[in-house]
């Protein structure tokens, strides 16, 4: 089979596509022949040896890349229940030590890290929902929100911000999402939306006075989305570097995703809305993180073996 993996550390040049013998799923796995692999920030950073640097995994000469993936079951590991040869899945690989990962015509997954895809949407569309969908989910579950209370989302017109912004209204809590598309924003429940290079504090205080009951920080935003939340609420940030100082009693998480094949079938009944960018096929990896690291795309780019 064909995989793509960078040699070393660098551009988007160190990615090459190899070929190598098809993978054998293991006790309680299950093996997927790849339909689309999604293209995410996290990626690049593995590629460019960011993570490697951040001594989030350990120095490789060759790294398999993509998180996302969607597609066929073609063989179920011993001991698996649950799915059968021939379901349309979604999964997550969480790993960032492997030689080979979603960039690749097969991957083999724990079938705990596995879903049903999501009914109503293309493998491609379905590729995107694991690592964001389940990025926001996770992190909202932190913030310990109920129906009726205010969260501040920043980033809200990205990957994860966008489902959370989603998931948050469907659960009944009012947000104030910051992000660059306001219409986007509105049609996917933001009560209230804020510019980009909004003041965070004087805005969301504005808005809600006394501050938000939390704040989900996706941007990096850090101690200025702080700033909006009210005394000993919450914050949780995922991306790296940016965790702020629990000033006021607030509860400050760093929240890291983990495969979750239950939470991953929960979402993907829930409707929420995927945004693909573009499509490419496997040998453009390099020009997808290229366009991915250029900026101003709308959703996702999706690789399709
Ligand atoms: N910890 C974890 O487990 C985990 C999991 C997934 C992702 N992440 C991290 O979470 C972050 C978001 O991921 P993503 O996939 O959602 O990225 P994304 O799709 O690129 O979205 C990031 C958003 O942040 C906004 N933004 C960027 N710089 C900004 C600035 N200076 N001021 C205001 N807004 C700014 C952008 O807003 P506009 O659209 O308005 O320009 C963009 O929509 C990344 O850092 C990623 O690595 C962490």
């Amino acid at each position: 089979m064909r995989a793509v993996v960078a040699r070393g550390y660098g551009g988007p040049e160190v990615l090459q596509i190899i070929d190598v013998a098809i993978p054998e799923p293991g006790e309680g796995q299950v093996r997927i022949r790849v339909a689309a692999a999604t293209v995410n920030p996290v990626d690049l950073a593995t590629r460019s040896g960011a993570l490697a640097e951040a001594g989030l995994m350990a120095p490789r000469e060759m790294t398999g890349i993509g998180w996302d993936v969607a597609g066929e079951i073609d063989r179920l590991g011993p001991g698996v229940d649950g799915f059968t040869v021939g379901q349309q899945v979604i999964g997550l690989r969480d790993l960032l030590d492997v030689s080979f990962g979603a960039y690749a015509d097969y991957l083999v997954l724990d079938a705990t890290a596995v879903a049903a895809a999501p009914p109503g949407h293309s493998a491609v569309e379905a590729a995107t929902l694991p690592l964001n969908g389940l990025t926001a989910a996770q992190s909202l579950d932190r913030l310990g929100l109920s129906e009726g209370d205010t969260l501040l989302v920043t980033g809200g017109t990205g990957a994860v911000g966008g489902f959370a912004v989603e998931l948050a209204a469907q659960q009944g809590i009012r947000v104030i999402a910051q992000g660059s598309d306001a219409d986007f924003l509105r049609s996917i429940g933001a009560q209230w939306t804020l510019s980009r290079d909004a003041d965070l504090v004087a805005e969301v205080r504005r808005l809600v006075p006394g501050g938000v009951y939390a704040a989900f920080d996706t941007s990096g935003a850090g101690i200025r989305a702080l700033a909006a939340v009210r005394d000993r609420g919450s914050f949780v940030t995922v991306v790296g570097g940016a965790d702020p100082t629990p000033l006021r009693g607030i509860a400050v998480h760093h929240h890291w995703i983990h495969a979750d094949g239950q939470a991953l079938a929960r979402l993907a009944g829930q409707g929420l809305t995927a945004r693909v960018a573009d499509t490419l096929p496997l040998h453009a990896a390099a020009e997808a993180h290229a366009r991915l690291a250029a900026g101003r795309l709308s959703g996702r780019l999706v690789l399709t073996p």
